[in-house]
């Protein structure tokens, strides 16, 4: 049986990806290591709990002695490094959390991998799975490669991009076996309602304001959660150590256009007149430094791994706005308490 260690597999995507692991590969012990901050929910993977396979730890990243006990109970084969803190705006408000887990985090992981392992590094991995973020912002035109120069413009992409840095660090220094991927948004279930899509389909729900940042100009690729976590099961099984591969979903859209097209979708489920909750939509103070526009250029992963996106646009939002109106407990469950106080903070005096 191998060991695999996943970081983070109680948040949105991780959980994807932990789900996936154990179903896919049931001769694979899969251990999660999740800190349970905000962002981390025990109930995304509720389905999977018992599987023979799948065991979690409470923990955070940060702490080495933990990690080392973790190494030496599991002997780690691999590692897929996801835990991180990942919403923009809450780097910007509080940077030092975004240093401390997603920098402090990650050298730790590396540490222990490093002295578990000794050298042999033979069957072993290291996978880091990063974002678009750290490219910066791109204006009208072009695309964002494995090449393109690293120019972070947040507190939470330069966190990201450092540790980057790191993992590659490692490679060249210690030989250790890494790969990279930096991925373009991802949208899908179990998504917490303070990103872009979940937030506004809550909203329209419960007729709440829909706060569009500046102009609603902006342009992210968005690309489903089930593509991603299909990219990194192949990365991690087929890519090449010391290398990155950018994942995206050649599917830009600006923000407003993803917000009206929530509102029809939305009305239409709720048997609303269609287009009745543009009315809601509510233009706001810019996010500080706001990124004008992210699009991944997938090529390498296309050529040399055969990857391509499996949903398209219309299918993932689909699916994605009848998992939010029929999980309206989860939604319920997870925007009570603090997440209550982030939200009167950071919309309060905007709307
Ligand atoms: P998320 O915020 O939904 O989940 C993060 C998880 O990490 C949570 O379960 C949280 O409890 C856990 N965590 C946070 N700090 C921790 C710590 N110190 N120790 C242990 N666990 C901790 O994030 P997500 O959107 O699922 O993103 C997962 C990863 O993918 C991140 O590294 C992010 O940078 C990257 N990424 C996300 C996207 C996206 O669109 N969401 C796109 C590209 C890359
Ligand atoms: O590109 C990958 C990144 O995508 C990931 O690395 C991040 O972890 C993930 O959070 C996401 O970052 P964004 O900042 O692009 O996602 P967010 O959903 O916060 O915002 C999407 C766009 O919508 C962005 O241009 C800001 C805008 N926005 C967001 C919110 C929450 C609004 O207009 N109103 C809002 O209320």
């Amino acid at each position: 049986m191998k060991n695999i260690l996943i970081t983070g597999g109680a948040g949105f995507i991780g959980s994807h990806l932990v789900r996936h692991w154990v179903k896919t590969y049931p001769d694979t012990m899969v251990v999660n290591l999740d800190k349970l901050t905000y962002a981390g929910n025990l109930e995304n993977l509720k389905d999977i709990e018992k599987m023979p396979n799948y065991v979690f730890e409470k923990g955070d990243i940060v702490d080495s002695e933990l990690i080392t006990a973790l190494f030496e109970k599991y002997h780690f084969d691999g590692v897929i490094h996801l835990a991180a803190e990942s919403h923009v705006d809450r780097s910007i408000s509080n940077p030092m959390e975004f240093i401390r887990t997603n920098i402090v985090g990650t050298v730790t992981l590396l540490n222990a991998a490093r002295a578990a392992w000794n050298g042999n590094f033979e069957g072993k991995r290291f996978y880091h799975v990063s974002t678009d973020e750290v490219y910066g912002s791109l204006g009208d035109e072009g695309y964002f490669t494995e090449t393109t120069r690293y120019d972070p413009r947040s507190p939470y992409s330069a966190s990201k991009a450092s540790s980057d840095h790191l993992v590659r660090a490692y490679h060249h220094t210690y030989g250790l076996p890494v790969v990279i991927s930096n991925c373009s948004n991802n949208y899908g279930g179990f998504q917490f309602p303070e990103k872009l899509i979940p937030l506004v389909i809550n909203n329209i729900r419960h007729r709440k304001p829909l706060p569009v940042y500046g102009k609603g100009l902006n342009v992210r690729d968005w690309l489903y959660v089930g593509d991603h976590v299909q990219a990194i099961d192949l990365i991690y099984h087929q890519g090449q150590n010391g290398e990155t591969y950018n994942v995206g979903g050649h599917n830009e859209k600006q923000n407003i256009e993803i917000v009206k097209l929530l509102c029809r979708l939305v009305d239409r489920k709720l048997g609303r007149s269609e287009g009745e909750s543009e009315s809601l939509i509510t233009y706001v103070q810019d996010r500080a430094g706001h990124d004008l526009r992210y699009a991944i250029d997938s090529h390498k992963l296309a050529t040399t791994l055969g990857w391509q996106p499996s949903v398209t646009f219309e299918q993932g939002i689909t699916l994605t706005v009848d998992w939010y109106l029929s999980n309206e407990e989860w939604l319920r469950n997870v925007t009570s308490g603090d997440y209550l106080k982030y939200y009167e903070k950071q919309y309060g005096d905007r709307l």
